[in-house]
C-alpha cells in the first residue's frame, strides 16, 4: 500500500488527522521543545511519496535503568513522535519476547498501545519483526518441540499477530537478519532456519499476506546497505522468492552507521536493484553513532561528519523511486539503543537527550524541505525552519 492510500485508509492527512485529536493549546506541556507541531516536522517536509518515520523506544535494552518503556510515560516525547514522523516501528514491542511471555499467552498492551496512538495521530506503524534469531522467549529457544509443533507455533504466532492489526499496518518486517557477515542464511543461529528449512521463510511471508493482504511484506538486515557479499545474498534471494510468487513486497536497509566505519558508497546502486525488482526499498533502522570523547562532547568534526552521514542516506533514498520509507532509529540520545549496546558510543540521534534538534535534524529537514516540491514556499519563515537554518546549520 502506498503511503496516500494508507492515509486515506486511514481517513485523512497526517496532520489534519492529528490537529483533530491534539490536546487544546492550553494543555500543552509547558516543557514541549519549540518546532514539534505537526506540520513542523520531518514527515511534513518530505515530499508526499516519502514516508519519514521514526522507532517508538520501548524498554528491553536499558537493564535496570530507571524506566521501561518511555514510550508510556514520556509525554514529550510521544508529542515528538506525532509531530515529527509519519510512521512509527515499535523498537522492541512486537518481538516474540514482548509479545509472547508463554507459548499459551500473547501480551498486546504495550504494541497496542503503539498502534492506537499512531491511529489517532493519523499515522502508519511498521510492524517489527515476526521470525528472527533474536529476543525470542526462553520457552521458544529452549522449548523441546517436534518440527511439526514448531511450524505449527510459528503459523499461529503470524496469523494472530498479523490479523490482529490487520488494516493498520503499512509494512509487516516478516524476516529479521537472516543472514551472517558472509551472505550464508543463519541456519545455525535461526531457530526457524535450523529446525525447518530454509523454505519457512516463504512460508512466513505467505502467513503473513493470508492474515493482512494490504500490507507490504519485508525483509530486513544490516550490513546490506553496499553492494557488498551480503547484500548479494539477499538480493538473490528476493530474486528467487519472487519467481515463486512469495508475496515478498519490500526490501529494508536498516542503516545503522558509525562515523568511525565510513558510509558506503554504493548504496545507490544497491537500492536501485532491488528496485528494479519490483520491490518496494526503505531505510528502516538509521542512527549514526560515534566514539564519544572523554567529556561526554562530540567534536564539530565528529558531528560535521554524522551530519554528512545522515544527508547521504537520506538523498540516496530520495533519488531512488522505489524508496518511499525512510526511519531513524531513536529520536532522542536519552533512550537510544546505541550506548547501551556498544560500549563507549552514543550521540546517535539527531535529538539530543533533552529532546533539542542537532545539526542532523537541520540538515535532513533542509534535504527533505529542498526536496519537497512544495516545501520552500510551506516552509519559508516557519520558525522551526528559521531556527535551525540560523542556529544550527
Ligand atoms: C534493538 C533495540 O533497539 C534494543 O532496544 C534491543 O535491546 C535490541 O534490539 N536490528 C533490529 C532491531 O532489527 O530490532 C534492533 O533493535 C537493532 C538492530
Amino acid at each position: 500500500m502506498t503511503r496516500r492510500t494508507l492515509l486515506a485508509a486511514l481517513g485523512g492527512t497526517a496532520a489534519l488527522a492529528l490537529l483533530a485529536t491534539a490536546a487544546p493549546a492550553a494543555a500543552a506541556p509547558p516543557t514541549s521543545p519549540p518546532g514539534l507541531a505537526a506540520l513542523d516536522g520531518l514527515d511534513a517536509a518530505a515530499p508526499n511519496d516519502l514516508v519519514v518515520g521514526g522507532a517508538a523506544a520501548g524498554g528491553g535494552h536499558h537493564g535496570d535503568a530507571a524506566y521501561p518503556d518511555p514510550f508510556t510515560f514520556d509525554e514529550d516525547y510521544r508529542n515528538l513522535l506525532a509531530g515529527e514522523f509519519g510512521s512509527l516501528t515499535p523498537e522492541n514491542q512486537m518481538k516474540w519476547d514482548h509479545l509472547r511471555p508463554a507459548q499459551d499467552e500473547f501480551a498486546f498492551a504495550d504494541a497496542d498501545a503503539i498502534v492506537e496512538f499512531a491511529d489517532d495521530a493519523g499515522i502508519a506503524v511498521r510492524g517489527h519483526t515476526l521470525l528472527w534469531h533474536s529476543q525470542n522467549p526462553d520457552w521458544l529457544e529452549n522449548g523441546d518441540f517436534t518440527d511439526a509443533e514448531l511450524r505449527d507455533i510459528l503459523h499461529e504466532h503470524i496469523t494472530t499477530v498479523v490479523e490482529r492489526y490487520a488494516g493498520r499496518i503499512m509494512h509487516w518486517e516478516v524476516a529479521n537478519e537472516i543472514f551472517d557477515e558472509q551472505g550464508d542464511l543463519r541456519s545455525e543461529e535461526n531457530i526457524w532456519i535450523r529446525e525447518l528449512g530454509p523454505e519457512i521463510i516463504a512460508d512466513a511471508f505467505r502467513w503473513a499476506h493470508e492474515a493482512d493482504p494490504e500490507a507490504v511484506l519485508f525483509f530486513n538486515d544490516y550490513n546490506v546497505e553496499g553492494m557488498n557479499v551480503k547484500a548479494d545474498a539477499y538480493y538473490d534471494l528476493a530474486r528467487e522468492l519472487l519467481a515463486d510468487g512469495v508475496p515478498v513486497g519490500g526490501m529494508g536497509l536498516q542503516s545503522h552507521l558509525g562515523t568511525m566505519y565510513g558510509y558506503d558508497t554504493t548504496l545507490p546502486d544497491n537500492l536501485a536493484r532491488f528496485g528494479a525488482l519490483g520491490l518496494e526499498t526503505a531505510i528502516t533502522e538509521l542512527d549514526v553513532r560515534m566514539t564519544m570523547p572523554e567529556d561526554g562532547e562530540p567534536t564539530a568534526e565528529m558531528v560535521a561528519q554524522q551530519d554528512e552521514f545522515y544527508d547521504f542516506v537520506l538523498n540516496a533514498c530520495l533519488a531512488e523511486s522505489s524508496c518511499g520509507s525512510f526511519t531513524l532509529w531513536g529520536a532522542s540520545d536519552a533512550y537510544s539503543w546505541v550506548p547501551v549496546t556498544f560500549d563507549g558510543q552514543g550521540s546517535a540521534t539527531p535529538w539530543t537527550a533533552e529532546l533539542e534538534r542537532k545539526s542532523s535534524y537541520c540538515v535532513l529537514q533542509e534535504t527533505l524541505v529542498t526536496a519537497n516540491p512544495g516545501g520552500a514556499a510551506r516552509f519559508a519563515h516557519h520558525p522551526a525552519y528559521e531556527e535551525c537554518r540560523t542556529a544550527l546549520l
